[in-house]
């Protein structure tokens, strides 16, 4: 009781405390505002960049308008001394207002993580918070105080490129991440030196575009919106992240970016968002071509809705204050979005002090250094899944003859993956190097580039885009073949690395045909043929169908792009120094036809058996089985589990009440390894049909060689709830199964009831 009374007389304190603070920053800004001009305030809303970066328009004039007071903020700019160097002249301007810099600091600043859908594999909360937390210390070291992150758009399409830079299918999952990248690079302070504000992306269903085409309609029930899509960016939000990007496609037919329902009636009246709305790049602009009317029309239409920052098309620069006069727009709506600009600005403490995050001493210390590479490498060799091992072939062993194959085996720039904007290329570990360190100088590593990326000079051209280079080799195709095969025959096992470029996926990286490219496989083909054992070691930014593959070769280490010392860490991992623990946060399927494939699919009323074979009448293809290659959730380890079976404490519940679900885990394997215990929940009967499975925990657990855990969850009336049809958030009395095991598919089930 008397803890019940401290936590509350704290809780009501520090809600006085931050209501307090707010209300001196409302009146900071309030005075601030009543200075302002109508220019100085439509300044406010006009983000700028320092350089293109994915859109083809570049800001102009840039210093000129940051004295004139006519920008709010800038990014892609970077280091102390540039930075400082813009502050002054913002400082210029007549009300001397900081101006924010932003920077898709994406997975890691400097220091290079692996690409998100990488991360979100590791399914580690605690170690997904520290890399935000790390990358915010090496970003605001280096001037920067905001974030283009995370990115939390739910995905089930593998076409689409930019599935890398999510966490995959899952909406439970995916919110968790969102949460735990929001307090990593936000902390308990954004006015910290070395936090900086998160920007949740991209609102919203950037995820869902039609046929994985990037920047695509998106159409979808409400229902599906609210239980499916839409909750990870409310847990980025619930998280206290200070601002929200609009996405670049549209939603009931209008695009986000001027999507009234979608930024004012959900985002601030349902939600309760105080921060401030970013339009994606050029997004304003972009609602032209969405044929939403002219560059008046629509930005009218976009601070309406409730966009308040406007990146680089300076359509609110342009055309807000003719607006203003035609009354197209209020002032009261101009004002929103300049207190909302100003709010986040005075958090981040730029008012107390423009250049907090100029301190070029932290520069020299705090960026990529041992401490940084060595967690970089740590998270790589997590965020590794191991997808096939036959025989055990992984680990290798040290007296074992390696013939080394790929593409990417020596490029630096490609180990980091998609969107690792602040990256130094030549810092990358590359695998042959990697292997170098672990196996020492003079052990003989026989290696062969084998095959280009794409035999097609345009298809590699594109799949090097940023200026990433595939280090094309003129050869034919037929030489490259042949002299891998040949120094291969002379090894004992062959690692081949193959797969994507790091360009392959990403913005503007979408598929039809998400395999490995032909001539690729072709190589990998007579690798097999030799007869010596075939590692593969994927390089992909997205589930790739791997079905020959998994037929053919003996083992499959998806490795994903790993960021900065992707190299060590990939041969940590063959050689058995680190234990592949990664699962898969997306399905991999066996073919294209079968996309969007999921896990938590609805049943339908004719569903399969689930046996062997097609089924007349039945909801399933003529030529390809209804699951993924490999599902949801999946990952070997070198060594193996055993499930035992689900005791509940009770079989039945109240609202209130709990049920306590347990399982043993067994390591029966000759390796102390990590497991990811993942729990499912079926709701068997509901006013609408319900899912056949949804995550609803997990733990990640250390399981030593020979040794048993019990796994404890509690399952609450929380687990149970979904919106109905009318969007009604509820648990509904009746039957549910509860299923655990160590991937989506292979499960133990147990059943109870909510009374
Ligand atoms: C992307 C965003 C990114 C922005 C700024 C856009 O093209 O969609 O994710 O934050 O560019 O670089």
């Amino acid at each position: 009781m008397k803890k019940i009374t401290f936590l509350f007389v704290l809780s009501f304190l520090l809600h006085n405390l931050s209501f307090a603070q707010n209300t001196k920053r409302d009146q900071f800004v309030s005075a601030l505002m009543k200075k302002m001009t109508i220019d100085e305030k439509i300044g406010q809303l006009n983000l700028l960049t320092g350089e293109a970066t994915t859109g083809s328009a570049v800001s102009s004039d840039v210093e000129l308008k940051l004295k004139a007071g006519k920008v709010g903020g800038i990014f892609s700019l970077s280091t102390p001394e540039k930075i400082r160097k813009a502050q002054e002249l913002a400082l210029q301007s007549r009300l001397k207002i900081p101006a924010i810099f932003g920077m898709d600091v994406i997975h890691g600043y400097r220091t290079m993580f692996p690409i998100p859908l990488g991360m979100s594999a590791t399914w580690d909360m605690d170690l997904i918070e520290k890399s935000a937390k790390m990358a915010a210390q090496e970003a605001t070291a280096d001037g920067i105080s905001w974030t283009f992150s995370p990115m939390v758009d739910i995905s089930r399409d593998p076409r689409w490129g930019r599935a890398s830079e999510g966490s995959g299918e899952d909406v439970f999952l995916g919110s968790k991440i969102a949460a735990a990248m929001v307090k990593g690079y936000q902390g308990k302070d954004l006015a910290e030196k070395n936090t900086m504000m998160a920007c949740v992306k991209h609102f919203a269903l950037y995820g869902a575009a039609e046929g994985g085409r990037d920047y695509n309609t998106t159409d979808m029930s409400r229902v599906r919106m609210y239980n499916e899509y839409l909750p990870p960016y409310k847990a980025a939000l619930d998280a206290g992240a200070g601002s929200i990007m609009a996405s670049f496609n549209e939603i009931d037919g209008i695009p986000a970016t001027a999507n009234k329902w979608l930024l004012t009636d959900l985002l601030r009246k349902e939600w309760g968002f105080k921060g401030f709305v970013v339009t994606d790049y050029t997004g304003n602009n972009e609602m032209i071509d969405h044929g939403m009317g002219d560059i008046q029309t629509v930005t009218a239409k976009a601070l309406h809705a409730g966009s308040d920052m406007d990146m680089v098309g300076e359509g609110f620069l342009n055309t807000l204050k003719k607006s203003l006069v035609e009354k197209k727009v209020t002032q009261a709506e101009i004002d929103r979005a300049v207190r909302l600009v100003l709010n986040a600005k005075y958090e981040l403490g730029l008012f107390e002090d423009p250049f907090r995050y100029c301190d070029e001493n932290r520069a020299k210390t705090e960026i990529y250094n041992s401490q940084t590479r060595a967690f970089s490498r740590e998270v790589a060799s997590k965020s590794f899944v191991l997808l096939k091992n036959k025989n055990n072939i992984l680990p290798l062993k040290t007296s074992q003859k390696i013939a080394v194959v790929g593409p990417l085996i020596n490029n630096k720039e490609n180990m980091a993956g998609t969107w690792s904007v602040s990256e130094v290329r030549t810092n990358s570990i590359t695998l042959m190097e990697g292997l170098r360190n672990t196996l020492g100088e003079k052990t003989e590593i026989l290696q062969a580039r084998g095959a280009n990326i794409y035999t097609d000079p345009t298809m590699d051209a594109n799949a090097a885009v940023f200026g990433k280079t595939t280090d094309r080799d003129n050869r034919s195709d037929e030489e490259m073949l042949f002299e891998a095969v040949r120094i291969a025959k002379n090894a004992d096992v062959i690692v081949a690395a193959l797969g994507e470029s790091a360009e392959m996926s990403g913005e503007s990286s979408s598929r039809s045909q998400i395999d490995i490219p032909e001539n690729q496989r072709n190589l990998l083909k007579a690798l097999v043929k030799t007869g010596k054992p075939v590692v593969l070691v994927l390089f992909t930014g997205r589930p790739l169908v791997l079905t020959w593959e998994n037929e053919n070769v003996d083992a499959i280490l998806n490795v994903w792009f790993a960021g900065s010392e992707a190299g060590n860490a990939i041969a940590d991992a063959l050689y058995g120094k680190t234990i592949p623990s990664g699962k898969l946060s997306m399905s991999f399927p066996r073919n294209e036809g079968q996309i969007p494939v999921y896990y938590n699919h609805k049943n339908t009323g004719r569903p399969h058996s689930g046996k062997p074979g097609y089924e007349k009448f039945r909801s399933n293809y003529l030529d390809v089985a209804n699951e993924p290659l490999f599902p949801f959730g999946y990952g070997l380890s070198y060594t193996t589990f055993e499930y035992g079976d689900i005791k509940l404490d009770k079989t039945s519940m109240t609202e209130g009440q709990q049920i306590k679900v347990s399982v043993d885990v067994k390591n029966t394997g000759n390796y102390d390894g990590e497991e990811v215990v993942q729990l499912y929940i079926r709701d068997k009967v509901g006013s609408n049909t319900r899912p056949v499975k949804e995550l609803k925990d997990f733990k990640k657990v250390l399981i030593k060689k020979g040794e048993t855990k019990t796994i404890d969850f509690s399952i609450s009336i929380n687990d149970l709830k979904y919106y109905t049809n009318e969007l009604q958030y509820i648990a509904e009395k009746g039957e549910f199964e509860v299923m655990i095991g160590g991937d989506s598919d292979k499960v133990k089930k147990a059943g109870f009831d909510l009374k």
